[in-house]
């Protein structure tokens, strides 16, 4: 239904991508706000995924497969994505003020390489509404974490502070935080995965936690960190209590994308050439042999593996390579509301490892 009906439909509306993603945004909003639907909703997904249940950074995750950041960024939608078969939600990125982010279009699909450029800019109704629409919601099913980010109009030197705020703002909300300084699209931003900036930020989130009650934290990175970059960032990571990485965001690179080398779809090579981050496919091998380098350098952090996952056999081999969990984006926009549930019933059939 959804690959032969429901996705073309969707994808052949002429308009920006983007349009679709807040039409699907608003329907989960208000499937999620009705106990009944949310029922109704969840039936439909559910998979039996007890087996695949798992403790991470103290953790209880029913199943290892989670939503990324950046789908729905204010939690609109948090109830009606639960009942999709997700295992944790990651919602935001928020950042402390609220920000349009980038002129539209900003979201461009490249279905050739069964990809996405985005150079969204956290647009997000700032960490005080989002606390405050979290405030009043009700209790969530399975693990929610929160990315938060720096706001535009904070100069970099400034960027703790401004995590700070959001960290504190959030607290009572997340399961667990993921400290976003990988998105390429808030100028800047990467560079404050050097280690001095890290340090900044990482040291006063772990000081508040001190004060305000233990939460994990993760730190997400980008795909296109060197080696010894990565080292650095491990480090720093132990130094300050961190729980875990996220890797990876998308990244600014656009090897693997099949139009670069063919000549086929020249819709999807007008996109290439879009600024932004680059996610799905041509992602996958990049972002999975950074999770296992930094499994190989740090046996015991843990990892939640992100990029490229589309299906089962995608998410196994992630797992594989060393993460304790993964995320999908890409994959969940191009395989429907049905892909959470399908990859844990692959997942389940292969015995998937657990570190
Ligand atoms: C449209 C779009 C918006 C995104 N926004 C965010 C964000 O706000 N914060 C974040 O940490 N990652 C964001 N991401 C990155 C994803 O969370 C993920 O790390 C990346 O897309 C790689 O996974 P995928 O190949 O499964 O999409 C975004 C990705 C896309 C496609």
């Amino acid at each position: 239904m959804w690959k032969k009906i429901l996705r073309p439909l969707l994808f052949s509306i002429p308009a920006d991508p983007e349009t679709t993603h807040n039409f699907a945004v608003g329907c989960l909003g208000a499937l999620g706000k009705s106990k009944l639907a949310s029922y109704a909703l969840r039936k439909r997904f559910f998979a039996e995924t007890r087996p695949l249940s798992r403790t991470v950074a103290g953790i209880r995750f029913p199943n290892p497969v989670g939503l990324a950041a950046g789908f729905d960024k204010n939690a609109k939608a948090a109830h009606g994505l639960e009942a999709l078969g997700f295992g944790f939600l990651e919602l935001g990125t928020v950042t402390r003020h609220p920000q349009p982010g980038n002129p539209r279009p900003r979201i461009f699909r490249l279905g050739n390489d069964s990809a996405i450029i985005n150079r969204m800019g956290f647009n997000n109704e700032g960490a005080d509404a989002v606390a405050r629409r979290l405030s009043s919601s009700r209790r969530f099913s399975v693990p929610v974490g929160i990315s938060i980010g720096k706001s535009k109009i904070t100069p970099l030197e400034n960027a703790a502070d401004d995590y700070l705020y959001s960290f504190e703002k959030m607290h009572p909300y997340g399961d667990y935080f993921a400290v976003n300084v990988s998105s390429p699209n808030t100028p800047g931003l990467r560079s404050l995965q050097d280690k001095s900036s890290l340090d900044k930020i990482l040291s006063a989130l772990d000081a508040a936690r001190k004060k305000l009650g233990p939460k994990p934290i993760f730190v997400k990175i980008a795909p296109d960190l060197a080696d010894e970059a990565i080292i650095e960032v491990l480090e720093t990571c132990h130094q300050n209590n961190m729980d875990g990485i996220i890797a990876t965001n998308t990244s600014v690179s656009r090897e693997g994308l099949s139009t670069m080398t063919s000549e086929a779809g020249h819709a999807a090579q007008k996109f290439y050439a879009e600024a932004g981050g680059l996610s799905g496919k041509p992602l996958a091998e990049k972002s999975r042999r950074i999770v296992s380098f930094i499994r190989s350098r740090a046996p015991k952090i843990p990892i939640i593996g992100v990029g490229g996952i589309f299906n089962g056999d995608d998410a196994y081999k992630m797992l594989e390579a060393g993460a304790n969990l993964v995320q999908i984006y890409t994959g969940f926009v191009y395989g429907g509301p049905s892909t959470a549930r399908d990859i844990n019933k692959r997942l389940l059939a292969l015995a998937a490892p657990k570190q």
